[in-house]
């Protein structure tokens, strides 16, 4: 979708939106919208559409109005994103190529205005590449959103928000893709290409060399694929070269049958999305280079695909991993922390980070207590959690942070080595958070993310439609002008 600037109305659209607050109708609004809206109960309401029809110069215009709520309001950058959103929701297969919203009247600031069309443009997409059989009405008209009169900075804010946009589609593609499509090798391949002339430098480690470093716990995951695992490494020096950087580490299973402990056929689907921390640490390192962040970052995808073949880890087999610390694989279907493990040594020992996030679809226990309302935060370091909790809430990806210590710690010692891969009954996210953080060296503050519920979506949300949403990339991009470009 292509936004657009318009100083001022001119040409013709064949539908035009107008911004207004609530309970402020502009007083020279024709009366079929005049009245059509107060008869619809239209008052302006963040996000709150009215559709109407009037006759401008002999012609008949499709025209809507769009509600931004109060100016003024405490959450004004949230309801211009509602307003954004629920335009190309609505228009989204409506028939007209072209939408301009009008903004002349509207007190938006620049960054609200580029926040309701970064909402248009993010609600809108789609990914409909394997429908050979739509019909027209299915088919994606809206082409362009024109913004009329935008406030003064409207377009410099969009230059930023267009590379927020960027990263965001980029993650959800690699989250939607099935995963005969998108597995280790192809999810290098797919990054590599999209990262092409933006400065993002790429590393990769394939099997060999990850055996040479002692990766074990992640080849041991690997092992039952036909699919070689990769380690994928993106490297972003935008600021001082004396400044140690942050480290995003994503968890990569293009697919996760469970393994040996293989998982019940019942939704197994979902596992394509297994690699949603990778994804959205890719996107996350796409923004960054696209919008010239003055930080430096790392991104680390661990990428594997998990499958029960017949030279799959058995349960009970015990990994060194690259650590040194040995873990017995109770079930091979908690691989997730196996694999992030070996990212987390890597990525200390190879780039010295001063700060560690990792992202992760670890544990359906995280579902269970948070729905897809938050995803759930663990840290050794109030600070950073918090500051991850500030970015999340501005975003609107929302966290939620949950304890850790020493007694849940001891869940996961195990008889035969250093550590069982798996807990009790209880507590099943937070025995897997104290299982990474026991491979955070010199107590490096470090957040973990566990993000199982809130990748995909069964109903659409703010800024998404059912499927990938693209969570972290926003989160990640605003911790790091919040705190890394502050
Ligand atoms: N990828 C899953 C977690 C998951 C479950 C994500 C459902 C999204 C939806 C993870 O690898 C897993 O299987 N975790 C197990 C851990 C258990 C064996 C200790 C789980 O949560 O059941
Ligand atoms: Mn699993
Ligand atoms: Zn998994």
């Amino acid at each position: 979708m292509q936004i657009q600037f318009l100083a001022a109305a001119s040409g013709s659209f064949g539908l035009i939106a107008l911004a207004v607050n609530e309970d402020a109708l502009p007083g020279d609004l024709e009366p079929a919208l005049a009245q059509g809206a107060s008869r619809a109960r239209f008052t302006g309401k963040a996000g709150q559409v009215f559709e109407g029809f009037v006759e401008r110069g002999g012609a008949v215009v499709r025209a809507a109005l769009v509600g931004l709520g109060k100016p003024g309001a405490a959450d004004r950058a949230e309801a211009a994103e509602k307003a954004g959103a629920a335009l190309s929701a609505r228009y989204l297969t409506a028939g007209e190529p072209t939408l301009a919203i009008d903004l002349t009247g509207s007190d938006l600031t620049a960054e609200e205005a580029a926040g309701l069309l970064l909402a248009a443009r993010l609600r809108g997409w789609r990914y409909d590449i394997y429908h050979t059989k739509f019909t027209d009405e299915q088919k994606t008209s809206l082409e362009t959103i024109t913004a009329i009169g935008a406030p003064e900075g409207t377009e410099e804010a969009w230059t930023i928000a267009s590379a927020v946009a960027e990263g965001v589609e980029f993650t959800r593609t690699l989250v939607t893709e099935p995963a005969n499509i998108i597995y280790p090798e192809s999810f290098v391949a797919r990054a590599k290409a999209r990262y092409e002339g933006t400065g993002l430098v790429v590393r990769v480690l394939d099997e060999e060399e990850m055996g040479i470093l002692g990766m074990g716990a992640l080849l041991g995951v690997a092992q039952g694929s036909v699919k070689p695992g990769r380690m994928l490494a993106i490297e972003w020096k935008g600021g001082d070269e004396a400044t140690a950087p942050t480290a995003f580490v994503g968890k990569g299973v293009t697919f996760d049958t469970g393994g040996i402990s293989i998982k019940g056929a019942a939704g197994m689907e979902d596992m394509k999305w297994d690699m949603g921390g990778a994804g959205a640490v890719a996107g996350a390192m796409l923004v960054l280079a696209l919008r010239g962040a003055k930080a430096n970052v790392i991104g680390v995808c661990g990428l594997v695909e998990n499958m029960p073949d017949a030279n799959a880890q058995r349960p009970g087999d015990v990994v060194t991993s690259m650590s040194g610390q040995t873990i017995e694989v109770i079930n091979t279907d908690a691989e997730g922390r196996l694999v992030l493990c070996d990212a987390l040594t890597w990525v200390q020992k190879e780039y010295k980070p001063a700060t560690i996030v990792d992202l992760a679809t670890l544990t359906g226990a995280i579902i269970a207590a948070l729905a897809d309302e938050y995803a759930g935060i663990f840290s050794n370091n109030d600070d950073l959690a918090a500051k991850l909790t500030a970015a999340g809430q501005t975003v609107g990806e929302k966290l939620w942070r949950f304890p850790m210590g020493s007694t849940y710690d001891k869940l996961i010692d195990s008889p035969i080595a250093d550590m069982k891969n798996v807990g009790g009954r209880y507590g099943g996210s937070i025995t897997a958070a104290q299982f990474i953080k026991r491979f955070v060296e010199n107590d490096t503050p470090w957040a973990h993310l566990d993000i199982a519920g809130v990748v995909w979506a069964d109903k659409p949300g703010a800024t998404f439609d059912k499927g990938a949403t693209g969570y972290g990339v926003r989160l990640l991009d605003q911790y790091v002008r919040d705190v890394l470009e502050a």
